[in-house]
């Protein structure tokens, strides 16, 4: 017999208590405990049910690795490693306004006669229809259908079956064997615990989106994380046109892909030369920019760093960064003090990374104190120069991961010198590019400007 009973549950780790909490003790989160209606259902005892199914040897068991169907977009199934695979649950996350229903849109239209349920608790009808036609893809096959429950919505998968299903988003999805509201962690759980068994069932792979709360983390339901089987994040700044999505957990595939997009006016376009986006090459010579030679993912790319380095007109100086972090270039302004003389503490410091995009490979170090070296002294850097090496405390040139694909990505973009950390050991030479090699700033500041 069902039993009705109501727990507090956090809103942000799902974890779950007998009595309001202020503080919650599994995630350190302050105030978000919410009362929750659960409905139990009598559990699978040990004895009474009789096993559906049966262990299998792992040697009789037959996969076929290529059975994947294609999202029709190349970037996501790159990242994805190769396509859907059937039956998998994807979840893509990001914040609003990013461009997920955009791109989840694209997909549904990207293959003509592919029958596709997009269900939008979002959006009207009409709505994704205006959206639809702004955007390249065109689908007949295409249904769309504006439903919260769940229980509806999976019905209506059954009957169209569907070769793909998308649901924007998992938050507006309720659960009408719940009584909590939609959006709370009881209701995602069991909505994506439902739609995990539709999935599995029909063999039809599921897309999910989800929103992300304020400090980045997918919303609430971290509980989710663990029970799809793709977590794809859409990054950017949106301020800028770039997106990146980049996947957090690939149980078919590896997590060290990104794909990488515009949005324009026809939605997404895919990026399959990012380095053509982050550098300019028809600019003047100017004091403050270099290039560094960046690896997000498996991918090798350049970025422009550009720094402004003036006197501090308040009496304390400005250090202020986008996408870099700051308190790393303040680490670097140290040792460029204290190792190479310069004194930068009475001085106001920007670091600008190009296009928005937030970098966190440590190779950029030495594109950044190159381009604070260059704006210190008024003096450009070449601008067929490129930069890979990550500065270390003692001011030395540490080597980085990946050393011959960024001299290869520099050597493609004509690049016609790579300064390199002197550790690194046999390195091969590349067409046109010349490799110079520093084994501390002192040296860097010798090679670029004396
Ligand atoms: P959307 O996909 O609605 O974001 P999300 O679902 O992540 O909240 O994207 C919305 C933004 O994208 C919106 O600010 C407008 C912009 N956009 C374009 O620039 N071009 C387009 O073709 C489309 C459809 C949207
Ligand atoms: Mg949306």
């Amino acid at each position: 017999m069902a039993k009705n009973k109501t727990v507090y549950v956090c809103q942000n780790c799902g974890a779950e208590s007998s009595k309001w909490i202020g503080h919650c003790p599994a995630c350190k989160e302050w105030n978000t405990y919410r009362e929750e209606l659960i409905t139990l259902s009598p559990g699978p005892g040990v004895t009474r049910d009789a096993p559906r199914r049966k262990p299998e040897l792992l040697s009789g068991i037959e996969v076929n690795e290529s059975d994947r169907i294609t999202s029709g977009i190349g970037e996501t199934d790159r990242i994805l490693g190769g396509g859907l695979v059937r039956g998998s649950l994807i979840l893509m996350g990001g914040e609003p306004g990013i461009g997920k229903s955009t791109l989840a849109l694209q997909i549904a239209l990207s293959t003509e006669g592919r029958r596709v349920l997009y269900v939008s608790g979002e959006e009207s009808e009409g709505q994704v229809k205006l959206r639809a036609k702004r955007l390249e893809g065109k689908n007949d096959a295409c249904f769309i259908y504006n439903e919260t429950e769940l229980e509806s919505m999976i019905a209506q998968a059954v009957a169209i079956r569907p070769e793909l299903l998308i649901i924007d988003s998992i938050q507006t999805l309720n659960s009408s064997v719940l009584e909590s509201s939609a959006g709370s962690v009881s209701q995602v759980r069991e909505c994506a615990a439902m739609l995990l068994r539709y999935a599995k069932e029909s063999g039809v792979p599921v897309i999910l989106i989800g929103h992300i709360t304020k400090d980045g983390s997918l919303a609430g339901p971290k509980v989710l994380e663990h029970i799809v089987d793709v977590v794809l994040q859409f990054e950017g700044d949106g301020n800028y046109l770039f997106r990146i999505l980049r996947p957090v957990k690939n149980r078919f595939g590896s997590t060290a892909e990104i794909g990488i997009f515009e949005m324009g006016s026809g939605g997404l376009r895919e990026v399959t030369d990012p380095s053509e986006l982050f550098i300019r090459r028809d600019r003047d010579p100017a004091s403050g920019v270099s290039i560094a030679a960046t690896v997000d993912g498996l991918r090798p790319f350049m970025i422009e760093t550009q720094a402004l380095v003036s006197s501090a007109v308040y009496g304390t100086p400005q250090r202020s960064t986008t996408g870099f972090d700051t308190r790393r270039l303040n680490m670097l302004l140290a040792v460029l003090e204290k190792r190479a003389g310069f004194r930068l503490a009475v001085k106001d410091v920007f670091l600008n990374i190009a296009g928005g995009l937030k970098v966190s490979d440590p190779a950029i170090d030495l594109a950044v104190v190159s381009s604070v070296l260059s704006s210190s002294l008024d003096a450009p850097v070449g601008q067929h120069t490129a930069f890979a090496g990550e500065v270390g405390l003692s001011g030395e040139i540490r080597p980085v991961a990946r050393i011959e694909q960024r001299i290869m990505e520099a050597s493609r973009m004509g690049f016609e010198q790579i300064v390199i950390s002197g550790y690194h050991k046999s390195i091969r030479e590349q067409p046109g590019v010349q490799i110079s090699k520093v084994y501390k700033v002192e040296g860097l500041v010798r090679l670029l400007f004396s």
